[in-house]
């Protein structure tokens, strides 16, 4: 079904203290009470303070907004009117890790009005959530607000405490392609988001955005002590925002849970950002997906013409069968079109969308595809080439509509700020940030334009997930992160055992991550790359397939390294569109047990993984149906398993349990293990 189910919708008004404008101090509760934002006005300024349980979150905190060349909303401003209200929806995903979301907030709007003439309005909206709070600057229609430019936005994230943190920094050459730092908040420089915090008390925080619509991307600027601003990311001329009234900022928020697992569980981001656009979403179908992909990455295959062309038709009808025989529906192949020749990272000026190399037959592989129930998945990578993707791309996208093909990964490889703007079809001596105003336009702009042609999309070098996929479902996945392929040949030699065990509590907050595990040969000798390699144990890749969620996930290695590997069977049958997900046990960046329900049948699901340390747990399986006997496949690592020294030892074996059994996990140093729960009755 889908449609957004209207459950409830009560006007409460308990849980509100607004005051009058006299004192100016406003408060509104999350419907069971446990966060509660303060507002007033200090000095004409205005404030926001969080508490969680009564205890402060986020100590008084200003709020404004800069303009350029006109009086701004930074001072002087009085509020002259509150307007109090409550929500309570359940909806249902197209897809994703939990079916049925609630969303049940109260909201209090501010009207902010400058007290100098002309008395110009700004609203601010909060939502108190039980799973955390948000706010966003709206800028109405007015007379004396059209055209506008913000130069800043003042809000702050002041903090009672020096929390540990886990952040990437922002404002370099690789994006968001960096291992996570872990410093108290005093030390972070410049900061991405999501930016996950714990308290000493064991409190976990973390603060993104939801809903960046034609607005620059946030990230998080530390003032000195545990004081942080929002910083956006500027056009090349340095301004942040332009726009014009009515316009709205994107939600700012923070996520509060009483512990690591329930960040994972909060759908807050979703829940602020608008119901889908796509009415029809049948055909927007979560899957898995092998490709010619891997091998350019370790070096045997190329992605330009040459003896190691990989996407050549007898290649790719060799990934065709091998996903035909295996039951995987998508073929991703990189490398089919021209322009990849010479250093395809600075050749984005020249890559063609409709013209495919010499060896790669569109017609007859499509053909060949559909014939074994398999489709190919389109590959436009831009080396951020934008003005010459904006002229081809829905050339590109009607010609792989022709050919049944309804998946595409894009790409913008290439240096963070050095996106060559264009306007008007014409190049401009400006360059752009990968995660300012203009690309995140042009991100949407493809969205929208692939919604139209029926086409779902993996998006590597994007703008972060606030929620989008909501409103656009299409967007079904994304990289944003260092995935699989640093440890194919990154100079570090690649990423380390808890890398894994830190995204799911940073990166994977905002939304899935095609990270693409599931690399059985985790050494790349052979291939000439002795430096790198996968620092994992072989059952954490099948883990990953769990503790990652992607949409869209990859058996990202060779056909050939599967070959004979019982393993591989895990690959096969784990879903990725879930009823529900339950997190069972969490540390931020040690480890985490992960328990998901099929959305397609009654099987459930449960990754485990852990950093470089090895653990064992006692796990309840109390989110099993009572009452029912299911046969556990269990996947786990193999006597004296070591990511280190010993990472392919691998012990498969079956056991029946029921909702009272309790299991033991042993996990490897750098291990994981995984597990399918299916009912015998
Ligand atoms: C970087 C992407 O992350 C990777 O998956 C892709 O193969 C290359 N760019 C080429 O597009």
């Amino acid at each position: 079904m889908k449609i957004e189910l209207l459950l409830i919708l009560p006007l409460l008004t308990i849980f509100f203290n607004c005051s009058n404008t006299t004192t100016n101090n406003y408060e509104i509760q999350s419907p069971n009470s446990s966060n509660r934002i303060v507002i007033k006005l200090n000095d004409a300024v205005p404030e926001y303070s969080v508490y969680h349980n009564d205890v402060p979150v986020i100590t008084p905190s200003k709020l404004g907004i800069a303009l350029r060349s006109q009086p701004d909303f930074s001072q002087g401003l009085e509020i002259t009117d509150a307007v109090q209200s409550s929500f309570d929806e359940t909806w249902e995903q197209p897809w994703g890790v939990q079916r049925l979301i609630r969303n049940h907030y109260n909201e209090l709007r501010l009207t902010l009005v400058t007290t100098a003439e002309p008395r110009r309005k700004l609203v601010v909206v909060f939502r108190a959530f039980d799973d955390g709070v948000a706010f966003r600057y709206e800028f109405p229609e007015q007379g004396h607000l059209n055209d506008f430019v913000i130069m800043d936005e003042l809000t702050e994230f002041n903090l009672p405490a020096d929390n540990e943190s886990w952040w990437i920094g922002a404002y370099q050459w690789n994006r968001y392609e960096y291992l996570y730092e872990h410093t108290p908040v005093s030390s972070v420089g410049k900061s991405h988001t999501p930016f996950t915090m714990q308290t000493a008390d064991g409190l976990c925080l973390s603060i993104h955005e939801a809903a960046l619509t034609d607005y620059a991307s946030m990230t998080l600027e530390n003032r000195g002590g545990n004081s942080l601003k929002c910083d956006l990311v500027p056009w090349a001329e340095g301004d942040k925002v332009r726009a014009a009234a009515p316009h709205v900022s994107p939600w700012r928020t923070i996520q509060i849970a009483d512990k690591p697992g329930d960040l994972i569980t909060s759908y807050l981001i979703l829940n602020l950002n608008e119901p889908s656009r796509i009415t029809d979403t049948n055909w927007i179908q979560p899957g898995k997906y092998v490709g010619i992909w891997w091998g350019m990455h370790i070096g045997t295959f190329t992605w330009g013409s040459g003896d190691k062309h990989g996407a050549n038709n007898a290649n790719v009808k060799r990934y065709i069968d091998f996903a035909a025989e295996h039951g995987f529906p998508g073929v991703l192949v990189e490398g089919w079109n021209t322009g990849w020749d010479g250093d395809w990272v600075a050749n984005g000026n020249i890559f063609s969308f409709t013209e495919a190399h010499p060896d790669f037959d569109l017609p007859e592989l499509s053909r060949y595809a559909a014939e074994k129930g398999v489709r190919i998945i389109g590959h436009h990578e831009t080396s951020k080439g934008i003005g010459n993707y904006e002229t081809q791309v829905e050339a590109a996208f009607q010609l792989y509509q022709d050919y049944g093909i309804n998946t595409v990964k894009t790409g913008y490889v290439g240096h963070g700020q050095n996106i060559q703007r264009y306007e008007n079809g014409e190049p401009t001596d400006h360059l752009e940030w990968h995660h300012g105003q203009y690309m995140v336009n042009h991100y949407r702009k493809v969205t929208e334009l692939a919604a139209r042609y029926g086409i779902m999309l993996d998006v590597h070098e994007p703008i972060k997930d606030t929620g989008i996929r909501r409103t656009w479902p299409n967007l079904m996945t994304r990289e944003g992160a260092r995935g699989q392929e640093f440890n194919a040949w990154s100079e570090d030699g690649g990423n380390s055992p808890d890398h894994t065990t830190t995204i799911p509590f940073t990166r994977c907050l905002a939304g899935p991550f095609d990270f693409t595990p599931g690399i059985f040969d985790l050494h790349f000798t052979e291939a000439g790359r002795p430096a790198n390699r996968v620092s994992t144990t072989l059952a954490k890749q099948l883990a990953l397939y769990l503790t990652i969620y992607s949409p869209l996930h990859m058996a990202a290695d060779l056909p050939e390294n599967y070959t004979g590997q019982p393993a591989f069977e895990f690959i096969k049958m784990v879903p990725t569109d879930w009823e529900r997900t339950e997190v069972l046990n969490a540390a931020i960046s040690q480890y985490l047990i992960i328990a998901r329900r099929d959305r397609h049948s009654a099987d459930w699901f449960l990754g485990s993984i852990t950093d470089e340390s090895p653990r064992n747990f006692q796990v309840a399986l109390t989110f099993l149906e009572p009452g029912r006997t299911y046969r556990a496949t269990i996947y786990a690592d193999g006597p004296h398993a070591d990511w280190d020294t010993n990472p392919y030892a691998v012990t498969i074996f079956e056991q029946e349990v029921t909702s009272a059994t309790v299991l033991s996990l042993k996990l490897a140093p750098g291990g994981g293990q995984a597990i399918r729960f299916t009912p015998t009755d």
